[in-house]
């Protein structure tokens, strides 16, 4: 992929900023099996875009065509449309996918912390890119520590290992993880699956800081979540996307009668 500066805005013709993610006519099948059809969105830039619907409706296969993760399972494949991220098209043949994964990082459901310390979790990758000078590395693990308000509940113990952290501590750090790479885009799947409400709470008051600075896209199984923390919802059914819109829009005045009834929790 090539490099732009991060979180670059592209002005359109009509002032509005280009949207970070455009989707268009996408369909996607598991060795024959589809299991996306025809989807087509914009994610807007430094916003919270929520991914919701029932189990099996497409949302992490979706979410995992915006880093090509999906390429790791074999047979797996987009069968037709495109996807474009600031305008560049990642499913070209010559885009680098290490390129892309650091520019739209993941995090997962399932904090996966290293069995390292704290500060070798957050400069692991930066380690691999070749930075090495000390204080360099220091201050990138400063900064994505603050940025996931994690510093004053780890400074004393950097070098101590991730393991001994709390879940809702270990997921802050993976999100740390992942920005110390200076990510356009992150890219989060149930991040609060597995953590307790007040964890869940934390995470939440993050992704309020994190969008001032990154675009955010989250799947959710939890309807109040989506409302309180993403600007605008997709909602899926059947590998279909079926509507998108305002939160607010989508939670009060849903257009179409399935969104409805799922929102409404009288889906069935
Ligand atoms: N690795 C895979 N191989 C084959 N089929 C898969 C694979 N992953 C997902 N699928 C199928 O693709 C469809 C969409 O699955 P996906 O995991 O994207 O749904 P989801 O909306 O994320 O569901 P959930 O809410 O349960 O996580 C389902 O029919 C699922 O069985
Ligand atoms: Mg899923």
């Amino acid at each position: 992929m090539e490099s732009s500066s991060p979180n670059e805005r592209t002005a359109t013709a009509a002032g509005t900023p280009a949207p970070a993610v455009e989707i268009r006519d996408l369909s996607f099948a598991y060795s024959g099996k589809q299991a996306l059809h025809d989807v087509s969105l914009d994610i807007a830039s430094r916003e919270i875009t929520a991914f919701i619907g029932p189990s099996g409706c497409g949302k992490t296969t979706l979410l995992r065509c915006l880093n090509r993760i999906n390429d790791r399972i074999p047979g797996a494949a987009v069968t037709s449309g495109s996807i474009k991220i600031h305008g560049i098209d990642i499913n070209r043949r010559d885009i680098d996918l290490q390129v892309l994964r650091r520019r739209v990082g993941m995090v997962f459901q399932k904090y996966n912390p290293f069995p390292k310390s704290i500060y070798e979790n957050v400069v692991y990758s930066l380690r691999l890119e070749g930075m090495t000078k000390r204080s360099e590395l220091d201050e990138a693990a400063e900064t994505a520590l603050r940025d996931t308000a994690l510093w004053d509940e780890v400074k004393d113990r950097l070098h101590r290992s991730a393991l001994g952290l709390s879940g809702g501590q270990q997921q802050r750090l993976c999100i740390a993880r992942v920005i110390a790479n200076r990510p356009d885009i992150l890219l989060m799947d149930e991040p609060c699956a597995a953590l307790d409400p007040i964890a869940t709470l934390k995470i939440e008051q993050l992704l309020h800081d994190l969008k001032k600075q990154y675009t955010v896209v989250i799947v959710t199984h939890n309807m109040a979540q989506a409302s309180r923390c993403a600007d605008r919802t997709a909602f899926m059914y059947l590998g279909k996307l079926i509507e998108t819109g305002p939160t607010l829009q989508i939670f009060s005045e849903p257009q179409d009668p399935q969104t409805e009834a799922y929102v409404t929790g009288s889906f069935g």
